[in-house]
């Protein structure tokens, strides 16, 4: 009984760790900074990005960014953070953000059964009246789209962890 539950709980866990995926609102000429977290500290320091599951956007190889096989139209717009590699994390900066942006971006991880992170952009023109420095704004969360899906994993979770414990 113990055991089966204990099984229940990390099948729960790992199909919520496997399914993140976040709506972001951005302005069209802004950079956002897409995350990607390993679950536990990683030994393999490889991620790949890529867009709508298919378009090479960036990869990090061996604790090494590469560009080489990217598609030409990230060039010059994505970065990543090498000093984070060691610490699982693989995010990415992509810049001057465009309307062919809009869509999903989701980082895989090799070393965790090619567990993905993914972020879902909704490329939108700036509000005319807002000055802002260009290149400053990071993305706005859209709460609603951010909890619903939250939501049933916490509650099942909830209800696990007091099984578990009990
Ligand atoms: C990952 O690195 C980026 C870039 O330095 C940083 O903005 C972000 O906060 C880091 N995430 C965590 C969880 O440390």
């Amino acid at each position: 009984m113990f055991k089966s539950v204990l099984l229940v709980c990390n099948f729960i866990l790992v199909l919520t760790e496997a399914s993140v995926e976040e709506t972001v609102q951005v302005f069209i000429g802004d950079y956002v900074v897409l995350p990607c977290h390993s679950p536990r500290k990683p030994t393999l320091l490889t991620a790949h990005w890529r867009y709508e599951d298919s378009k090479n956007v960036y990869d990090i190889q061996d604790g090494v960014g590469s560009t080489k096989e990217q598609e030409p139209v990230y060039k010059s717009r994505t970065e990543s953070f090498p000093a984070e590699y060691s610490k699982g994390n693989f995010s990415l900066k992509l810049r001057k953000l465009q309307n062919i942006d809009a869509g999903s971006f989701c980082c895989f991880l090799p070393e965790f059964n090619s567990l993905q992170r993914c972020t879902v952009l909704q490329v939108k023109e700036k509000p005319r009246g807002i000055q802002e420095k260009p290149d400053s704004t990071r993305g706005i969360k859209s709460k609603a789209e951010r909890i619903v899906p939250l939501l049933i994993p916490f509650f099942a979770g909830t209800i696990l962890l007091w099984l578990c414990e009990w």
